[in-house]
């Protein structure tokens, strides 16, 4: 049997996936200006996710620079769908909207400014995909609005589950019937945090329930 990498980060850091120059200055601009962003793994990991689920319509919960919302935004267009993004800061939604436009994806990808639960609430689905990188307090809440827009097959992937905040989210969605999830406790290259948590879960059709 063959040993393990001595240096197991060090050789994963070398295996991060290469982007291009806009994601790479959308990286250099949130390390200067401390924004959380998802970074090149988990945002390839989101790009892989809707294009194998095939997602059309996707939910994105925390928008910040658009940085994931780039690579949901390409697997939508590679799905001839589209994204809807919620970001409670109206600054940050102008800055994505115009990466999103640089990205050529400004017909993909919407921008609604506010706060993601009251958005939400007046929000009608069927969304394919939902990705949750919000303030982890606002999980739990998050979570049932995420069961009525998303539909039964749907993916759930949540960002962040690592953080204390997100530790009611976390037993909610193991032991709710409505989803079956997993819990990733991952070391991600460039992500903020780079060593942290990630949940995917799907949403179940209930008996009797189409929603
Ligand atoms: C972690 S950052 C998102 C990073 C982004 N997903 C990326 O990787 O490129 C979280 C963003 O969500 C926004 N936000 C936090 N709480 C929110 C809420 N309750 N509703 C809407 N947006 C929220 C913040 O303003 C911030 O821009």
């Amino acid at each position: 049997m063959c040993a393990m990498m001595p240096d197991l980060e060090g050789y994963f850091r070398g295996l991060v996936p290469r982007t291009d120059p806009l994601l790479q200055e959308l990286e250099a601009e949130a390390a200067r200006e401390s924004i959380p962003i998802v970074g090149p793994v988990v945002g390839e990991l989101l790009f892989i996710l809707a294009r194998v689920t095939g997602a059309a319509r996707i939910l994105e919960l925390g928008t910040a620079t658009g940085y994931s919302g780039i690579f949901l935004g390409r697997a939508a267009a590679a799905n001839q769908g589209r994204v809807v993004s919620l970001e409670l800061d109206e600054a940050m939604a102008t800055r994505a909207r115009a990466n999103f436009d640089r990205a050529g994806l400004d017909q993909v990808v919407e921008v609604k400014v506010g706060e993601a639960l009251t958005l939400m609430a007046e929000m009608s689905g069927p969304f394919d995909l939902a990705f949750l990188d919000i303030d982890k307090e606002s999980y739990l809440p998050a979570l049932s609005c995420c069961r009525r827009l998303l539909r039964p097959g749907g993916l759930l992937v949540a960002d962040n589950v690592g953080f204390t905040g997100a530790a009611d989210f976390n037993q909610e969605i193991l032991t709710n019937p409505a989803w079956r999830a997993i819990h990733l406790l991952s070391f991600l290259p460039r992500h903020s945090p780079e060593h942290d948590g990630l949940a995917l879960a799907l949403r179940v059709a209930l008996p009797g329930k189409l929603w």
